[in-house]
């Protein structure tokens, strides 16, 4: 039912492919990994097992993921001279910036992840990265607070220990809060994977020209910063903040969001692909009642993103143009609520997304996908005569 159309073979060395790992029906707002529903996915598997899914095909059996989070597990240690690398940084530079940086230096402290050609080599560069990001997300948070780096608990699972390197204090023993424990793996599955969307499509290009998949990882960081992409989780809240501080009146931002000649746009809202609800923004929502009742945070924002939402959902400029809320609108309030600081939600969008990214690549290089170079209709100058400098 998702129709037998294959790619024109002249579209595949351009940037675009056929792809098995994930399906979208903007109309319909429906998202699946590997044929099972995201809805399915959120309420019943856990982060590692979407992991699995994305990048073996299947889901796993209790063996496999065991050996699997063993093999993770036994890979997670990331090397001291990288602390070298995240602390030649200045502590006010975005973590987005540091995560890209590191992930890229991983390289030199692994050469054999560059050329992965046989499936066991391939196997073992996507365990490293998937065993050392989350660490290196971590200290892009401690190196803002001028904190020690550390490295995982390994009694601990993937999203315990990720919180625990973000959050542990020296002298303090870490009390794990399953409801966040709970909320990131939701959270982090929801973000897993999302077709080809901007920075998919960085590390398949790169990724295309055999640079390898930690750069090619590195490239997908880089563009999932943009605010018109993951960083909108960061600029939502950024958005809501400045709604507050105005009073709280929406009816202000919605004039502003659709005035042409005002750059301002509804950050959380909009998506090239859904005309209809996200299903994720639908399942987040529901998440943020639950984790912030459950958590006992009363905050504000989130009465104001509701208001704003309800106003946009009723205007016919967003309504004409299939305006909804899309992953990003709810994310960073539960994120807040957990104590992340907002500029590291973005970070938190490219932990969930690593899977995905690295399925997306590890498809590509399988099928043996040639070198991308996306193609362009050229509308310059006709040929001309060069002009000495003393004529022009
Ligand atoms: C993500 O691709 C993916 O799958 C991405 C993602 C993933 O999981 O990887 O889903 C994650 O990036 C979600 C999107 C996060 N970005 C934002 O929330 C930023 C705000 N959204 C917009 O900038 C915009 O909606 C985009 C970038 C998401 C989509 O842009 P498009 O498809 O290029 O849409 P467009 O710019 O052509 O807009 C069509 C019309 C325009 O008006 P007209 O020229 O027709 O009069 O809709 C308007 C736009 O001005 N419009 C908005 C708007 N989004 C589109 N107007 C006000 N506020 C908005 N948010």
């Amino acid at each position: 039912e998702t129709g037998a159309i294959t790619l024109d073979p002249g579209f595949k060395n351009t940037g675009s492919c056929e792809s098995a790992i994930t399906f979208l029906d903007g109309e319909k707002g429906i998202l699946r990994y590997r044929g099972y529903s995201i809805e399915e996915l959120a309420e019943k598997a856990d982060f590692l097992e979407v992991v699995y899914l994305l990048i073996f095909e299947e889901l796993p059996n209790k063996q496999q993921l065991d050996n699997f989070k063993n093999d993770i597990i036994g890979q997670s240690e990331v090397n001291e001279d990288m602390q070298k690398v995240i602390n030649g940084f200045p502590s006010s530079a975005h973590p987005m910036g540091i995560l890209s940086s590191l992930t890229s230096a991983l390289i030199a402290f692994n050469p054999k992840s560059v050329n992965v050609d046989s499936e066991e080599d391939m196997y073992k560069a996507i365990v490293k990265i998937l065993a050392k990001f989350p660490t290196l997300a971590a200290w892009t948070l401690r190196k803002r607070n001028n904190q020690a780096l550390n490295n995982r608990d390994t009694n601990l699972g993937y999203v315990e220990s990720l919180l625990k390197m973000m959050f542990e204090k020296p002298g303090e023993e870490y009390k794990l809060d399953q409801t966040v424990v709970d909320a990131l793996d939701k959270l982090l599955i929801l973000h897993a994977d999302h077709e080809q969307n901007c920075s998919t499509s960085a590390v398949r290009l790169v990724g295309s020209s055999q640079a390898g998949l930690f750069a090619s990882i590195s490239a997908g960081v880089s563009a999932l910063w943009g605010p018109l992409h993951g960083g909108a989780n960061q600029a939502v809240i950024e958005m809501l903040e400045e709604i507050q501080n105005d009073g709280g009146d929406t009816s202000k931002f919605i004039a502003k969001a659709k005035d042409k000649d005002d750059p301002f746009r509804l950050m959380g809202f909009g998506h090239r692909v859904y005309k209809n609800f996200d299903p994720r923004a639908k399942i987040i929502k529901k998440s943020a009642d639950e984790v912030l009742d459950a958590l006992g945070v009363e905050d504000p924002i989130l009465d104001i993103a509701k208001s704003l939402e309800k106003a946009a959902l009723e205007d016919p400029y967003f309504v004409e143009r299939k305006l909804y809320p899309n992953v990003d609108f709810y994310s960073g309030i539960i994120y807040r609520a957990m104590g992340i600081p907002t500029e590291m939600f973005t970070v938190m969008f490219a932990v969930g997304r690593l899977p995905g990214w690295i399925a997306q690549w590890k498809e590509m290089r399988l099928g043996k996908e040639p070198i991308g170079r996306p193609r362009q209709v050229y509308i310059g100058e006709n040929l001309r005569s060069f002009k000495q400098l003393e004529n022009r």
